[in-house]
C-alpha cells in the first residue's frame, strides 16, 4: 500500500522520538512491501521560528491532503512568553480543529514488566490497569471564547465552556462502540452536579445507552473519577469524558501505568485521517541527550498503522517488539527500576528494530 504520512518533527526533544519512529517506519514499509511517503508539516514553536504563526493554513492544508499524520510534540521555553494566539499549542489545537479530530483515544494499560515503575502499590497494581480514556477533542472550554479584562480597574479573565448535544452524541457514541469492542464497561465522567455542559452530557448518554443494551453503563464525578484511578483502576475498562477532565485524567491515569514515556494516542473524526501522538510532552529539559523514551511514539505509529491504514499485522509487530525489548530488561531513564538495564533514545529503537526482524 502506499500512504501519504505527514510529519511533524515538533519542538525540543520530539525530534528524537520522531526520527526513531521513522526508522520503524522504514522497517515495517520494507518488510511487508508499502511504501510511506513523508511530507513534513511545520507546527508549534518550528512553525513560529519559520512562518511567525503555530499552524500557518498551507501546513494545515498539507495534513488535510495526508492519510494520516504524525507528531511528536510541541512547545517548549523558548517560546513561553509568546501572546495565547501564537504559543506552540495553539497551533496543536488548530490542528485538531481543522482535521475535525474531535475523538482522543488514551489508552490506560500496565506493561508487567513496568509494574515496579508504577507509583501505585503492588496490590492495586496487580489487579490489573487495562481501560481507555475516550476523550473529546475539539470542543469544550479549550475551544470557547477566552478572553481577559478590566472591570473597575480590576483584571478579569473568562473561559467559556460551550458543548451542543450533536458534538456529545458524537463522541458519546465513540464511548459506547470502543466499550463494545472491549469489555462493554462504560463510566462517563463529569461534574454534573455543578455544571450545566455536564448535565448535558447525562441527558444525551441516557438517550444513547438504549441503543447499547449488553454495554454496562455508569456515571461518575471527576473528582471522584481522579480518586478511584489512583484507589481501583481496575473497575475501569472505557472512560468518555470532556475535552478538560479527559486531558487531566489522561496524565494521571498514565503515570500509574508506570511511564508517560509509554502511552501513545490517536485522534479521530469521522473519515481515516487522524493524527497520532505520544500523550506527553516535548521534555525541554533533556532534549539532545538521547534520553527521552521513543516508546509512545513508536506506538502512536502502531496504532496509525491500525486505525489509519487498516494494518493490523504490521501494529502488532510493533507491539510486539516494544515487548520483546522490555522482556529483555531495557530502559529508557523515564521507566528505569533496579536490575534493568538504561538504554538511550537511539538504542531502545536499535532494539526495538532488531526484535522487529523476528516478528511476523
Ligand atoms: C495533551 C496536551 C495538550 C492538551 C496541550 C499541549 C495543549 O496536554 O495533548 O494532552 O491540553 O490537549
Ligand atoms: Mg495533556
Amino acid at each position: 500500500m502506499h500512504k501519504k504520512i505527514g510529519v511533524i518533527r515538533g519542538d525540543c526533544s520530539s525530534h528524537e522520538i520522531v526520527d526513531q519512529t521513522l526508522r520503524v517506519l522504514d522497517f515495517i514499509a520494507e518488510k511487508y512491501g508499502h511504501e510511506f511517503e513523508y511530507t513534513p508539516i511545520a507546527m508549534g514553536g518550528d512553525a513560529i521560528d519559520q512562518f511567525g504563526h503555530p499552524l500557518p493554513d498551507h501546513e494545515l492544508e498539507k495534513a488535510l491532503a495526508s492519510d494520516a499524520v504524525l507528531l511528536g510534540a510541541v512547545g517548549g521555553p523558548k517560546w513561553e512568553g509568546m501572546p495565547g494566539e501564537l504559543r506552540p499549542e495553539r497551533g496543536l489545537l488548530a490542528l485538531r480543529k481543522g482535521m475535525n479530530l474531535y475523538s482522543n483515544l488514551r489508552p490506560a494499560k500496565i506493561w508487567p514488566q513496568l509494574a515496579d515503575a508504577s507509583p501505585l502499590k503492588k496490590e492495586i497494581v496487580d489487579k490489573g490497569i487495562d481501560f481507555i480514556i475516550v476523550r473529546e477533542l475539539t470542543g469544550g472550554v479549550y475551544f470557547g471564547e477566552h478572553k481577559t479584562f478590566e472591570e473597575n480597574g480590576i483584571l478579569k479573565a473568562v473561559d467559556i465552556m460551550p458543548y451542543d448535544e450533536n458534538e456529545i452524541r458524537r463522541i458519546g457514541r465513540v464511548g459506547f462502540e470502543t466499550a463494545m469492542k472491549r469489555n462493554k464497561k462504560l463510566t462517563l465522567v463529569d461534574k454534573a452536579n455543578v455544571l450545566d455542559t455536564s448535565r448535558l452530557y447525562r441527558k444525551v448518554m441516557d438517550e444513547l445507552k438504549k441503543e447499547y443494551p449488553e454495554v454496562e453503563y455508569d456515571v461518575m464525578f471527576v473528582d471522584n473519577a481522579a480518586m478511584q484511578i489512583c484507589k481501583n483502576p481496575s473497575q475501569f475498562d472505557v472512560i468518555v469524558t470532556e475535552n478538560m477532565f479527559g486531558d487531566i485524567l489522561s496524565d494521571e491515569a498514565s503515570e500509574i501505568t508506570g511511564s508517560i514515556g509509554m502511552i501513545p494516542s490517536s485522534s479521530l473524526g469521522d473519515g481515516t485521517n487522524g493524527l497520532y501522538e505520544p500523550i506527553h510532552g516535548s521534555a525541554p529539559d533533556i532534549a539532545g541527550q538521547n534520553k527521552v523514551n521513543p516508546i509512545a511514539c513508536i506506538l502512536s505509529a502502531a496504532m496509525m498503522l491500525r486505525y489509519s491504514f487498516d494494518m493490523v499485522r504490521e501494529a502488532q509487530a510493533i507491539e510486539t517488539a516494544v515487548e520483546a525489548v522490555l522482556n529483555q530488561g531495557l530502559r529508557t531513564a523515564d521507566m528505569m527500576s533496579e536490575g534493568m538495564q538504561e538504554t538511550g533514545t537511539v538504542e531502545m529503537t536499535d532494539a526495538i528494530l532488531k526484535a522487529l526482524e523476528t516478528c511476523n
